[in-house]
């Protein structure tokens, strides 16, 4: 049968709406699926690589402007969120073809949920319009390469929301940890290759935040990298999100501390892991993955670190792998007691440390990925609408602590 553009986005739209309403596996959420992964197929017999433009009312299809489209409003709040082009390559399955729609409806519903969760729950923190602001305006012309443009506003509210809603409830909200993961992961899709956003931090205070964010990042993409398949990396991802969650019961100040810390606010801060799997392991979604690379991501594969397992044995592969890309993000990041590690240097500390602190043949392909990708990298200013008072530390406190 041949193929018709229109006819598959208003079956994708319904797709992405059905998605929207109905938990996975029931019927109509199935049909609808079916339905859309058909007409692509349909759409590929006649065309190899369908390429699909949203420039606010105008849905282009490869130059062509689809008229019929011109009331359809899906095509403007692709555009709004950030998802201007879509273009499919290769034959898709049907799994992926799920997957790249939840990561497109996470992408569309990422600010929908927030805010209403924000204003249901914390009327009181303040939030702002956070557009999906991009480096450089995008073109009228279909770009070849980084075709999402973004600034990671919505995913960075969306997180330390979520740590002020554990702080102050002690419950973990995993509806919206798993839309930041899905919003990551086609952030770092939008283009022909893959992406890698990583925030800048501009406060201190605001650490946990990007650095949550930053984990989430390389974990999944060192996940990907190693070939593993789309749901395992987001699950990757949301390990790499939650891992310092219980960083939420230490203080600002010791958390920000200059200089060292003493030897209560020490215990203190390696209680972090302890705490953060025990916290977890309350919600009832199965979180066994997350669970253990919270306990774990701070064991070294010498034995060091902490917390110190009675009895010796392996941490889990996801742990190893968590623990490799805390520490580069760590030694990246400006810190009160220490300035940022260069690229070169951070990677020159991992390969040392393999074998000591790190799996000798992760952290290899972390280092590996790294040099591969490394223009890849997106370094995002963070533009998050929250409102901080964090105070810069004082000079001169500067010491070489690489913790992290
Ligand atoms: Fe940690
Ligand atoms: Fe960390």
């Amino acid at each position: 049968m041949s193929g018709d553009p229109a006819r598959f986005l208003n079956a994708f739209a319904q797709a992405l709406a059905a998605m929207a309403l109905y938990r996975d596996g029931h019927p109509a959420r199935e049909r609808a699926l079916d339905v859309a992964h058909q007409q692509i197929q349909d759409l590929q017999s006649d065309t190899a690589r369908p390429l699909f433009t949203f420039l606010g009312d105008e849905v282009v299809f490869g130059r062509l402007p689809l008229r019929e489209l011109k009331s359809w409003d899906w095509g403007k709040r692709l555009a709004q969120a950030g998802i201007q082009r879509l273009e499919f390559e290769d034959a898709v399955s049907r799994e992926d073809f799920e997957g790249f729609l939840e990561e497109v409806l996470a992408r569309l519903t990422l600010s929908a949920i927030s805010t209403e969760a924000r204003q249901m729950r914390r009327s009181s923190i303040r939030f702002g319009a956070v557009g999906l602001k991009g480096e450089s305006e995008l073109a009228p012309e279909p770009l070849p390469t980084a075709t999402i443009s973004f600034s990671l506003g919505e995913e960075v509210d969306t997180v330390r929301w979520l740590q002020r809603e554990v702080q102050t409830t002690g419950a973990v909200p995993l509806v919206e940890a798993e839309a930041v993961v899905r919003s990551l992961a086609i952030a770092m899709h939008g283009g022909r290759q893959v992406m890698l956003p990583l925030l800048q931090l501009k406060e201190f205070d605001q650490y946990t935040t990007t650095h949550s964010l930053n984990v989430a990042v390389l974990s999944m993409a060192l996940a990907e990298f190693l070939g593993l398949s789309a749901t395992d990396v987001r699950t990757f991802g949301i390990a790499g999100l939650l891992h310092d969650i219980g960083k939420t019961k230490i203080p600002l100040e010791v958390l920000t501390k200059p200089g060292k810390l003493t030897a209560e606010e020490r215990a203190l801060m390696n209680e972090h892991p302890a705490a953060g799997a025990r916290m977890l392991l309350e919600v009832e979604e199965d979180l066994d993955l997350a669970v253990v690379v919270a306990y774990e991501h701070h064991i070294m594969i010498n034995g060091g670190g902490y917390p110190v397992l009675r009895y010796a044995r392996d941490c889990h592969q996801a742990s190893k792998l968590v623990h490799v890309c805390d520490v580069y993000d760590a030694l990246r990041t400006r810190r009160p007691y220490r300035e940022a590690w260069s690229f070169e240097k951070t990677l020159g500390y991992l390969e040392e440390r393999g074998g000591l602190e790190f799996d000798p043949e992760l952290c290899g392909t972390f280092v590996r990925m790294m040099k591969q990708w490394e223009g890849q990298v997106a370094l995002l200013p963070d533009v998050s609408a929250f409102i901080t008072t964090a105070t810069p530390p004082p000079p001169g406190a500067k010491r070489e602590r690489t913790g992290v």
